[in-house]
């Protein structure tokens, strides 16, 4: 099998043979294409929609796919390659593709591999715009699904259909911080013969690989933390070689491609993954712990508090409980949105996964295009706040926090 758009193939098996042995945080950084005759120490950005051939033949060998040259960079770029290569090793897979955004990714992959009958099982609890996938777009194309609740996993088994093909998960799931066990699913998409397919987007590889748990395929919002700063828009998805070369044909038609300055910037942002996730942690604990005891607040929902229902699980497969607290405020809707007024420091915003600290209340935003049943059955309170937490000093934004509770 070809592996997409290389020169020489041998680029993906030399990263694969230098930096397969060593660490996380050096194969984050170290990973990268190779030196221009400039000499470079920090890789350029191809800013170039094509390719030139030497030859009419070689054009005709590298469409006729006897040959591996970069062609197009709707198919795919340099910059697209070195941020997709950086992905597999970091996630531990052998292939991968970089799209648009988070939902470019998860949609080219499910349009991909999925046929008209076929069927879908996922957790109820997915972020708003996979829901409306799944609810509004599939069945025009006849591809029926059935949700789980993300808090009970055992009940996938008595939803297996004949024509059933994928399970997709979220975990941790937004806005609702439940937990999956991925060992679980594992075992249960191993006996049935299921793709699983899992949105990492929370956790990153650094604190959480699906794959090793016998996930086919991971899908990421790169627009979160793998950017890292609110900059770029991106996905990928990274898996099993077989699967990725269906989704990359589908995408090289269709065009939901990376553009080259979106693909170095995420490369880029890769270098420091590790560090901020390890600060986003650190300050994330410390504020769930300290508004646990805040009487103006229902419930504080975090991975690695030991009140969160899933917190065993949490820590068998997390590194750390990543950067995302919600909370219910007493008082519903209207005290959310007044305490989200309040805020001083801390923006209100849809997006997470930034430097930055963000308060988003999802019942009137991000989830809006939901029912209320359908929220309030995902957890989604009214008076529910999201908050991602930054990496500014932790004290500040708690003191942020507290007095927009007032
Ligand atoms: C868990 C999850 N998956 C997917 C997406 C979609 O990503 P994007 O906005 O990059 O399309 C988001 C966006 O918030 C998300 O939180």
């Amino acid at each position: 099998m070809k592996i997409p758009g290389r020169k020489n193939r041998a680029f993906l098996f030399q990263h694969q043979t230098t930096m397969k042995d060593k660490q996380f945080e050096t194969q984050a950084i170290r990973t990268q294409l190779p030196r221009s005759e400039n000499n470079e120490h920090s890789v350029p950005l191809y800013l170039t929609s094509s390719f030139v051939f030497d030859t009419a033949e070689d054009m005709r060998a590298a469409f006729a796919e006897e040959t591996d040259p970069y062609i197009y960079s709707r198919y795919t770029n340099p910059n697209n390659n070195e941020f997709v290569d950086k992905m597999c090793l970091l996630e531990g897979a052998e292939a991968g593709v970089a799209t648009a955004s988070g939902m470019a990714a998860i949609y080219t992959s499910l349009a991909a591999l999925l046929q008209s009958g076929d069927h879908v099982i996922a957790c109820s609890s997915v972020f708003g715009a996979t829901h409306t996938i799944f609810n509004k777009y599939f069945p025009k194309w006849n591809i029926s699904h059935s949700y789980f609740e993300a808090t009970n996993p055992g009940a996938i088994e008595q939803l297996v259909q004949s024509n059933t093909k994928i399970i997709f998960v979220e975990t941790p799931t937004n806005p609702g911080i439940e937990i999956i066990d991925l060992e679980l699913l594992g075992q249960i998409a191993k006996k049935h013969k299921l793709i699983l397919v899992v949105d990492n987007c929370f956790a990153t590889p650094y604190l959480q690989q699906p794959l090793k748990y016998g996930a086919s395929l991971v899908v990421h919002s790169a627009t979160k933390y793998i950017d890292g700063q609110g900059r770029v828009c991106g996905g990928v998805v990274v898996g099993k070689k077989e699967l990725i070369r269906e989704i990359y044909l589908f995408g090289r038609i269709t065009g939901p491609s990376l553009s080259p300055f979106n693909a170095w910037t995420l490369s880029k942002s890769l270098e420091t993954l590790a560090l901020r996730m390890d600060r986003h942690s650190e300050n994330a604990l410390y504020i769930a712990e300290a508004l646990e005891k805040n009487a103006a607040l229902e419930f504080v929902k975090y991975p690695f508090l030991p009140s969160h229902p899933q917190y065993a699980i949490s820590k068998k497969q997390m590194k750390a409980g990543g950067g995302i607290i919600t909370f219910s405020v007493k008082g519903g809707y209207e005290a959310a949105t007044k305490f989200m007024d309040r805020l001083e420091l801390i923006k209100i915003s849809p997006n997470l996964g930034d430097a930055r600290t963000i308060a988003t209340h999802p019942a009137s935003s991000t989830h809006c295009k939901l029912s209320k049943e359908e929220r309030l059955a995902v957890g989604i309170l009214p008076g529910l706040i999201r908050i991602s937490i930054g990496l500014e000093n932790k004290d500040d934004i708690l003191k942020d926090i507290i007095q927009a509770l007032g």
